[in-house]
């Protein structure tokens, strides 16, 4: 696929999820994950999962760093990195999106929103964010 972000932003994006996820609170999995997106205006927003001893209760790095970006008042999502993997070092495989999370990311995805999953900066896949959600339900279905 022909992709909207340049290098640098992938570079950047992929280093910031990377660092969002030594941000993860996760003592009962022990499975970090860091998510950072690119906003339409250019700024960046950063979230680690979230658990809770009631497991249900738990919020995943990617709705965290949605949640953030949405309570700044930034409602296009351009891109997004994902990178996850068990503590203790870098991400042994690509860890893509829960199906909660894919829904939560396409009520403000931008129509051609790019979405990478990282196992380092060097070692990542990308895909344009529609891919992951096909068909999806949306504000439009709501007419
Ligand atoms: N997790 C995420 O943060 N994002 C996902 O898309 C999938 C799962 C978290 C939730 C939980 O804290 C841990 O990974 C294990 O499921």
């Amino acid at each position: 696929m022909k992709s909207t972000l340049n290098d640098r932003e992938k570079q950047e994006l992929i280093r910031k999820a990377l660092e969002a996820r030594r941000t993860a609170y996760a003592p009962y999995s022990h499975f970090l994950v860091g998510a950072a997106l690119l906003a339409e205006d250019g700024s960046f927003y950063q979230g680690g999962n979230i658990e809770n001893a009631s497991y249900g209760a738990t919020n995943c790095a990617e709705r965290t760093a949605v949640f953030k970006a949405v309570s700044d008042g930034k409602h296009k999502i351009r891109a997004m990195a994902v990178a996850g993997g068990m503590e203790g070092g870098d991400p042994a495989d690509y860890a893509y999106p829960c199906g909660i999370c894919r829904q939560v990311i396409q009520e403000f995805a931008a129509e051609d929103m790019v979405l990478i999953v990282a196992k380092s900066d060097a070692d990542y896949r990308e895909f344009l964010f529609k891919e992951l959600l096909p068909c999806g339900f949306g504000g439009e279905s709501i007419q």
